[in-house]
């Protein structure tokens, strides 16, 4: 049995399956841990429910971020939180997939890069993203970088002061349990739209190596 077969309890799958079918709900993702849903309301067009076991890591992530009031915007906002017999349901701000075709253009990736990443990082991703470059393989470089960052010394890698504070806050998290690895991958980096220019969003950024049903 791989691993994420039992992160991803009976219990968890059983809600996704409803919420699938549910026409109060719209699934925008799911990953190895969670699904995300936004309410089918006018209301509530700006937000979505993201449904996990609480030992997901992701609690205590958002726990973190909500109990220090962090207000980085590098890291996803959280309007809410509530565990019912260890099912989590968190209300957080809708985000984009970082993939997305229609919201950031390759050069508005490379531009940011340069704002992002020290020069010995940004220069040579500058030159390699082009025009025939896809906004997979842009979410892909960027991942594989902030991923780095976390996992060896974010000085060395990362300008943003900003963007540093974010991946610190995520090596604290990190450390809160021994089973904890980073997880920067291509799907665990998104956009948040609201404003102008897209905001590059580490949404769900750890994983566990321990197992649990
Ligand atoms: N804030 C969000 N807004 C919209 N979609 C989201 C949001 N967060 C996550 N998703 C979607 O749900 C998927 C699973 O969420 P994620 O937090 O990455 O859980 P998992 O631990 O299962 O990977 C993501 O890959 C993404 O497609
Ligand atoms: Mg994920």
């Amino acid at each position: 049995m791989k691993l994420f077969e039992l992160l991803y309890s009976d219990r968890v799958e059983a809600l996704h399956k409803a919420a699938k079918t549910d026409p109060t709900k719209h699934v925008k993702g799911a990953g190895t841990m969670a699904f995300v849903y936004q309410h089918n309301d006018d209301h509530q067009l700006d937000r979505v429910e993201r449904i996990s076991l609480s030992a997901d890591p992701h609690t205590a992530f958002m726990q973190f971020i909500i109990d220090n009031n962090v207000k980085n915007p590098y890291l996803p906002r959280c309007f809410g939180k509530s565990d019912s017999n260890g099912i989590v349901q968190s209300t957080m701000e809708r985000l984009v997939p970082f993939a997305n075709p229609n919201v950031a253009t390759v050069e508005l990736v490379r531009n940011l890069c340069g704002k992002w990443f020290q020069y010995h990082i940004s220069h040579p991703l500058e030159t390699q993203m082009d025009e025939n470059t896809t906004q997979f393989e842009c979410a892909e470089y960027i991942s594989n970088i902030i991923h780095d960052a976390i996992t060896s010394d974010p000085d060395d890698l990362i300008q943003d002061p900003v963007l540093l504070e974010a991946i610190k806050i995520i090596r604290i998290v990190m450390k809160s349990s021994r089973s904890f690895v980073a997880d920067i991958t291509s799907e665990n980096i998104m956009w948040r739209i609201a404003g102008g220019v897209p905001h590059l969003v580490i949404t769900d950024p750890i994983n566990t190596t321990g197992a649990y049903a």
